[in-house]
């Protein structure tokens, strides 16, 4: 709010009225839109992960209030990728077709946790390939969040 105290300020300085009630509108727009955003649930995710190259990672995303994302599409990407998707998962199913082969049989979903709203995607043995920037996304909700991945070499292996 105090953003728009100050927008409003410094438009009233310049002493003209068009600008004030532009402002005005967009602040009533603003105030509407959060109102139907704050009824549904967002999604809050770890800011970033460190991890050895053979570890097994959770990357933690969840849906708050918790509602249940048993029956919901869940799709976490990689946009730097082509293909970009990690793990899909529909109907309670994961899609396999469209995922990058760079993750085939390392990535799943915590089936018991989705009914709590708890999305996280379990990424098995990483590779230092796999450091970057993922995106999830749950079907109910507008925004994604994203997770930074960073691997770094363990002394041991042989990635
Ligand atoms: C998938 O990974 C598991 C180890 O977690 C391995 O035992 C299994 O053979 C792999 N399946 C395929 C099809 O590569
Ligand atoms: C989601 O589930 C995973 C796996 O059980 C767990 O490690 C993680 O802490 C859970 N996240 C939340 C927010 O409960």
């Amino acid at each position: 709010m105090s953003v728009f105290f100050i927008l409003m300020k410094s438009r009233m300085l310049q002493h003209s009225v068009l600008p004030f009630c532009l402002t005005v509108v967009v602040l009533l727009l603003v105030q509407s839109c959060e109102g139907s955003l704050s009824a549904k649930s967002r999604l809050i995710a770890d800011k970033g992960i460190v991890a050895l190259a053979g570890d097994d990672v959770i990357l933690s995303c969840s849906l708050v209030p918790a509602n249940s994302a048993s029956s919901q599409t869940v799709v976490w990407t990689r946009p730097d990728l082509d293909p970009k998707y990690i793990h899909v998962q529909k109907d309670g199913q994961p899609v396999c077709s469209s995922q990058n082969l760079l993750y085939f049989n390392r990535t799943a979903l915590f089936e018991e946790e989705l009914k709590h709203g708890n999305v996280s995607l379990k990424l098995s043995r990483v590779k230092i390939s796999d450091g970057g920037k993922y995106f999830c996304f749950v079907q109910s909700v507008v925004w994604a969040v994203s997770i930074k991945l960073t691997v770094g070499k363990s002394a041991v292996s042989c990635f």
